[in-house]
């Protein structure tokens, strides 16, 4: 409420933010959290909560009035299509070269995305986290975070039988023929609902073409998981619509925060002034260091360090389709939830989901999504001529992903006598390097804040999200993001309360 004063004020509801409202709650604190996404428990006059991906209504983005599908094509025809403006789940936002997709909502990312649950190898979790002790991470925290996010794995032999991975067996067979290692990739999807979908004795989600707009059965964002722990624990309240546009030390200690309350065509109704004598910055990679990077330029916070706005990256997302043979039909039945990939991260610098295509008719198509080792960093600046936060990405800096992931697709290609698709985002267009599903960095661990999240210049301010990681985690991030936010949030409250 407008005046109010809450020992802990969290700013965003996805995977750190939930970890540090659930874990602050636990240990007796009373915890705001301020969401500017909607509430996403309510259906919509479909019955459903979210739209499906064939079909996006007003659910679908956040405040546009077209949709902007990471695949916008179609043999070439553009198939994104007119929608009302509305607070939808997910936000393509648009910096200079590059789009950056996001979940808006309570839930965060957790509410639009595949779900895949990845931990990286520890033999790369040095050039990850290079501050963090590994062993304490595989050891307590990565445990921890698996278990928290019920994190499952494909039953193998269902895998081998079941119609709607076609596509990942043929995504498997054509990659070991080729020498790559397959591996299966563990997913918070409820595999044994999936069995019932698949076998017609549950209402279909991942096998009704759901994914990027919300899944309405299967899947356990974090709504039905740490959400669900933070709601039992009735120390927490939280606020949706709401958009944290400033913090700032105030007089008497602890920190005014500026709030505006927004309607669902994003325009504000009210603006709420809140004291809270900790905050944690949750908004994201690109929420958080928005943030930050405005407040340090426009002197809220004058005092945080140099480091703010710096070492964000892409993950190195780029991606691409493959046309296989006639005899190699990848299904018209496909599972939106990814389960396998290819791995040539330690010879190559890429890992490639095996992405679904799932579009009702075969397609005879092989989709990708890899993640690579993509050495470039942006950085978040202030403008004030134009009142927004910018950030210097420039689409050039994904040729290095192109290349790695040519590792593995130029030789599947050749052994197949195969050609890439070149429909799918443009005419005449293989790769898709315009786009990240993993923003990272941006306020790094150990750089703009100690190694354990508290931001240099100001005690009492922490960031508990994703702008910690500098730019790369060689798998798909939520699993390091909510595993680095156990580790910093047990520290926290140990020695901070
Ligand atoms: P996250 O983005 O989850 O949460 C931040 C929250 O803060 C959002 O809800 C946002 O609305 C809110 N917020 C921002 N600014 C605010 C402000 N000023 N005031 C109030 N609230 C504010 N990862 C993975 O490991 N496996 C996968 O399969 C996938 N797949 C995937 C698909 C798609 C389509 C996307 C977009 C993303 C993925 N990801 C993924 C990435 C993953 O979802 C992402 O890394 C995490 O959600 C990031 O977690 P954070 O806690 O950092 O922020």
């Amino acid at each position: 409420d407008n005046g109010a004063h809450v020992p802990v004020l969290v700013i965003g509801t996805g995977y750190g933010g939930s970890v540090a409202a659930l874990r602050l709650a636990q240990a007796g604190v009373n915890v705001q959290m301020v969401e500017m996404g909607m509430a996403w428990d309510t259906p919509g006059s479909d019955g459903k909560i979210f739209c499906n991906t064939t079909s996006p209504d007003n659910r679908s983005y956040w405040l546009r009035t077209k949709t902007k599908q990471p695949l916008s094509n179609f043999f070439g025809i553009p198939i994104d299509k007119s929608i009302p403006r509305y607070t939808g789940i997910l936000d393509a936002e648009d910096f200079s070269g590059i789009t950056v997709y996001q979940g808006r909502g309570v839930g965060g990312g957790s509410l639009v995305n595949g779900g895949m649950a990845v931990t990286p190898k520890r033999e790369n979790f040095g050039a990850i986290l290079p501050s963090v002790n590994a062993d304490e991470m595989y050891n307590t925290y990565y445990p921890r975070a698996n278990a928290g996010l019920g994190v499952g794995m494909i039953d193998p032999a269902w895998f081998d039988t079941t119609d709607c991975y076609q596509y990942a067996r043929v995504g498997r067979k054509q990659a070991q023929r080729s020498g790559f290692p397959f591996v299966f990739v563990p997913d918070v999807y409820d595999w044994d609902y999936m069995k019932q979908e698949a076998a017609g004795t549950a209402t279909k989600s991942a096998l009704a073409g759901e994914i990027l707009y919300g899944n309405n059965y299967g899947k356990k964002s974090l709504q039905k998981t740490y959400i669900a722990q933070i709601k039992a624990t009735g120390k927490v309240t939280i606020s949706p619509l709401h958009k944290v546009t400033s913090v700032s030390p105030a007089s008497g200690g602890g920190y005014t925060v500026l709030i505006d309350q927004i309607n669902t065509n994003g325009d504000t109704t009210v603006t709420k002034t809140v004291t809270a004598d900790k905050v944690f910055f949750a908004a994201g990679s690109v929420g958080t260091s928005k943030l930050l990077t405005k407040l340090k330029a426009t002197g809220a916070l004058p005092n945080l360090n140099s480091e703010i706005g710096k070492g964000w990256g892409d993950n190195g997302n780029v991606m691409c389709g493959r046309a296989n043979h006639i005899w190699d039909p990848t299904g018209s039945l496909q599972a939106t939830i990814p389960c396998g990939g290819i791995d040539n991260w330690a010879a190559g610098g890429a890992f490639a989901e095996v992405a679904p295509l799932p579009t009702g008719i075969e397609t005879f198509a092989s989709f990708y999504l890899s993640i690579t080792k993509n050495p470039n960093r942006g950085t978040f600046t202030w403008n004030a001529g134009a009142n927004r936060v910018d950030l210097d990405w420039q689409t050039a800096w994904k040729q290095p992903s192109i290349d790695m992931a040519k590792t593995i697709f130029d030789k599947i290609n050749a052994k197949e006598g195969t050609i890439y698709r070149t429909d799918l985002f443009g005419v005449y267009k293989i790769w898709n390097d315009t786009l990240t599903y993993h923003p990272l960095g941006g306020a790094v661990l150990n750089k703009a804040t100690d190694n354990y999240g508290r931001l240099h210049g100001y005690s009492g301010l922490y960031v508990i999200d994703g702008a910690l990681i500098p730019g790369n985690t060689s798998v798909n991030p939520f699993v390091t993001i909510t595993a680095l936010a156990e580790r910093n949030i047990e520290k926290i409250i140990a020695t901070d309360l």
